[in-house]
């Protein structure tokens, strides 16, 4: 099997994180008889730099061709000037448009060597093991009208929240397969009683429900969801919501595991797949081997899932990493008793894991 893949460091963290993801990626892919044609791309302010441009359309072209995208991340203090604020986070909204990566998946799962890292107590987290996902190419991101306009006499803001249900019915569908897969729970977070785009979203939640008579289905408000969350974060299991409520929902889950450092993501479209760690830039530590960098090393594992179809090759990730964090920890899920290492060596630990998880050491001698 051969499998087009494009690697985008971006800015900050990006390209060292990046690199031991792509070791990752490189490793297992030789393992599961995948070879891989990889290219780069520029993108965010290190695009800007050499370009004028945060998303330049070589950089788009390339992506609309590829299978999957190793993405790092985009921003820093370097481009928050007035004539570049936003830039970046607008480079990252228009590949989820022009790529339809309407489906972004955002696992919160609690690694029990990092449970105390968590802000909540041991009994509330334990177990947690949660799918968010996010309707990422439509809702009120991208609605029209939008701006700030001039209207009798004063500046106005304008937002517009627009779901159609062909958009609600494609992402709900992504939930319920997804619960299938899992522990066949789904809930699906609206505000349905206040806006009529979400009775619209809940509406066709109950229709599709007839489908997937096997996937428990309910509803909760977003306010009663984010509340859920961190009364019995353990009970949730599948979740799918909209744009903006998934944004916050996402960044709540992830905090249950205490590790932002350590969640991946995958942005799934009818074609091309993005994947990419939850955390930021971190301009503050970047190009100084601090970074933790298993949330990409994860995000290569979800590429295995999702793009290649081998959840397998997934698993196995999974396990590396979770035996490589027993003893040696990145700075950010530092605690006593363990070893602290950078960013390389944590990458080179995920590599000696897989060696003696038997498949990789037998086809990969390197
Ligand atoms: C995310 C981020 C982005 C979003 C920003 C950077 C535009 O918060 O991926 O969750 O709001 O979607
Ligand atoms: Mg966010």
């Amino acid at each position: 099997m051969k499998k087009k893949i494009l690697v985008m460091d971006g800015d900050g963290v990006g390209p060292e994180v990046n690199r031991q993801a792509f070791k990752v990626l490189r490793a297992v892919a030789d393992v599961a008889g995948i070879t891989l044609e990889v290219d780069e791309a520029l993108v965010g302010g290190a695009a800007f730099d050499a370009t004028g441009k945060f998303l330049p359309e070589e950089s788009l072209e390339k992506a609309r061709d590829v299978d999957a995208i190793l993405f790092g991340a985009v921003g820093g203090p370097k481009w928050d000037t007035p004539e570049t604020r936003g830039g970046a986070e607008k480079a990252l909204l228009t590949m989820r448009k022009e790529l339809d990566l309407f489906a972004n998946l955002r696992p919160a799962k609690v690694f029990d060597e990092l449970i105390e890292a968590s802000t909540l107590k041991r009994r509330v987290v334990q177990g947690t093991d949660m799918m968010v996902i996010r309707e990422l190419a439509g809702g009120i991101y991208f609605g029209e009208p939008r701006g700030i306009f001039e209207e009798n006499g004063e500046k106005v803001g304008r937002n517009t929240l627009v779901y159609s249900e062909r958009e609600c019915e494609r992402i709900i569908r992504v939930g319920f397969e997804m619960a299938r897969k899992r522990r066949n729970k789904l809930t699906s977070v609206d505000k349905a009683n206040v806006l009529e785009a979400t009775q619209l979203w809940r509406a066709t939640a109950e229709r599709l429900s007839a489908e997937y008579p096997d996937v428990q289905l309910n509803h909760l408000y977003v306010d009663a969801a984010a509340m859920e969350l961190i009364r019995a974060p353990a009970q949730l299991d599948t979740i799918v919501t909209t744009n903006m409520f998934g944004d916050i929902l996402s960044d709540e889950a992830s905090m249950l595991t205490g590790s932002i450092g350590m969640l991946p993501s995958a942005s799934l479209g009818p074609k091309v797949a993005l994947y990419e760690p939850i955390h930021g830039s971190a301009p503050d530590i970047a190009g100084q081997d601090k970074a933790n960098p298993l949330a990409s090393i994860l995000s290569a594992g979800m590429m295995f899932r999702y793009t290649f179809d081998m959840p397998e090759m997934d698993d196995l990730i999974q396990k590396a990493v979770g035996e490589a964090i027993k003893e040696h920890r990145t700075g950010d899920i530092f605690v006593e008793g363990t070893k602290q290492v950078g960013c390389e060596e944590m990458g080179e630990l995920v590599m000696k894991q897989l060696h003696q998880l038997k498949p990789i050491a037998a086809a990969s001698p390197a």
